[in-house]
């Protein structure tokens, strides 16, 4: 990434600027662009928060954030570069006071705050006279469901005219996620094969090891189906089943998208299994159950896990099924979609074992281990007809040899410069709670699955005959 985004003054303020997001997370992000001299020429980064720090103490904040969570080492001398650039701002000194500081030039406002507060602070913003000259970035969860998605627009909107709101979903800023577009349209061989013709089913698995890491009262009001399946998940299936965009914009992407997320029929509850972990063992170590971690109420029936099975009612995909699961305290992380494509017509193979006869299938790993695979049938050599399924990869390491940068760090860039391909736009949410509407007001019981497997039984069954890639 290089300087795209003009000489002129920016201002970047990170309203709840000593929570969680922004340690793990915005802070090394800009750190990072600032060592790729990424940030715009001129301008502070204002921290915005209610403790009561001084800019000297919120530097030491950052600098321990960078030392315990930047990809790349925090280097002193860099480090007072970037050090004078931040500022540190009391909630109760109020967004006007930020106006005095923060007044030439054009501001990015990124609310990296509790969801709850997401409307009562815009509206301060508003009428701190902030609104012109700037861009908001708000982060997910965006409404709890539709209605309240909704709501959370006209509040924004009656602030920020929509190109100035830039709705963040992480997955998005992640490179893996935007080679799906390049593998699928910058190759001329898949496309062809994209189709209800070749293709007996798509999964897509979204697999954490972590158990929820201190957030029980976050998680208890979210969920899995809000927290990754409704967001995450469906934008990277609109991806992966979005029809060709008429250009390589933010505007036809974004347009084919949200259409995508119209065709999918909207999910009933019995396409839907909720889980929710029990005590086990994950990498060795014994783990606690869901019900006992903090935050938590003792009889909660909070999903840590979801499998739905979808269909998208166009003529691309009719009659492919979709399956998609997410779930906390599965045995490891990965992040991964698995394209199974129809058998050959004709068996010729009769006498080999059927889980030899496996069909084609292409694997995009998105996380943790960056790869692109295909599996194939293949003659084992020598004098027999004996078959195995063999794989072709590419990986992003042994292919590009170079790390790639975190997703927050594009999705900062591209906001700073205006660009608006990677960010959801106000009618691709509201679409994504549309498909899973029916299955908030009549969610399915959450079922025990123990810490450290792939979820309860019910999951198994859902998706049977086929099988889970992986299980
Ligand atoms: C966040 C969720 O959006 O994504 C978390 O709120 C989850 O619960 C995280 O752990 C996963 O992100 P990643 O990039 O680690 O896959």
């Amino acid at each position: 990434m290089n300087d795209l985004c003009g000489p002129e003054r920016q201002d970047i303020i990170v309203v709840g600027a000593t929570g969680d997001l922004s340690r793990r997370k915005l802070l090394p992000a800009l750190y990072n662009l600032y060592l790729e001299d990424a940030l715009p020429a001129v301008g502070a980064i204002a921290g915005y928060a209610r403790s009561d720090l001084d800019d000297e103490q919120f530097r030491a904040l950052a600098a321990a954030a960078v030392r315990e969570f930047s990809r790349r080492p925090l280097d002193e001398q860099a480090w007072e570069g970037f050090a004078s650039r931040l500022t540190y701002i009391r909630a109760k000194d109020g967004f006007a006071s930020l106006k005095h500081r923060c007044c030439e030039g054009t501001r990015l406002i990124y609310l990296a705050i509790p969801p709850s507060a997401f409307a009562a602070t815009v509206k301060e913003i508003g009428e701190a006279g902030l609104a012109d000259g700037s861009r908001l970035l708000v982060e997910k969860p965006f409404g709890h469901d539709l209605e309240s998605s909704r709501r959370l627009d006209d509040v924004i909107h009656g602030v920020f005219d929509e190109s100035q709101v830039f709705r963040i979903d992480h997955y998005l800023g992640k490179e893996t996620v935007q080679n799906i577009l390049v593998f699928r349209f910058g190759n001329s061989v898949f496309e062809r094969v994209w189709n209800r013709d070749s293709i007996d089913h798509i999964q897509l698995t979204v697999a954490e090891s972590l158990g929820i890491e201190g957030r029980g009262n976050f998680y208890e009001e979210t969920g899995a189906l809000r927290d990754i399946l409704q967001s995450h998940v469906l934008q990277v299936l609109s991806l992966i089943a979005m029809e060709p965009p008429v250009a390589f914009n933010g505007q036809a992407i974004r347009d084919e998208k949200a259409q995508l997320l119209t065709s999918i029929r909207p999910v009933q509850p019995e396409d839907v299994v909720r889980g929710q972990y029990t005590a086990g063992a994950v990498d060795g170590r014994r783990v606690p159950g869901y019900r006992e971690e903090e935050g938590v109420a003792p009889d909660s029936s909070t999903e840590t896990f979801a499998a739905l099975r979808l269909f998208i009612d166009n003529w691309r995909w009719a009659g492919v099924p979709f399956y998609l699961r997410t779930g906390k305290r599965m045995p490891r992380r990965t992040t991964e979609v698995a394209v199974v494509f129809r058998e050959a017509p004709v068996m010729f193979f009769k006498e080999t074992p059927v889980e030899r006869l496996k069909p084609n299938m292409l694997n995009i790993l998105i996380q943790p281990n960056e790869q692109i695979r295909f599996q194939f049938i293949a003659k084992v050599p020598g004098a027999e007809v004996e078959v195995e399924p063999v794989d072709m990869h590419f990986s992003y390491e042994e292919s590009f040899k170079t790390q790639p940068a975190e997703a927050y760090e594009r999705l900062l860039h591209d906001a700073m410069c205006g660009e608006p391909m990677l960010f959801l736009r106000a009618d691709s949410v509201h679409n994504a709670w549309q498909v899973i509407e029916a299955v908030l007001d009549h969610e399915p019981p959450a079922l025990p699955y123990e810490a450290g497997t792939w979820g309860p039984d019910a999951a198994t069954t859902l998706i049977a005959p086929r099988l889970w890639h992986p299980r």
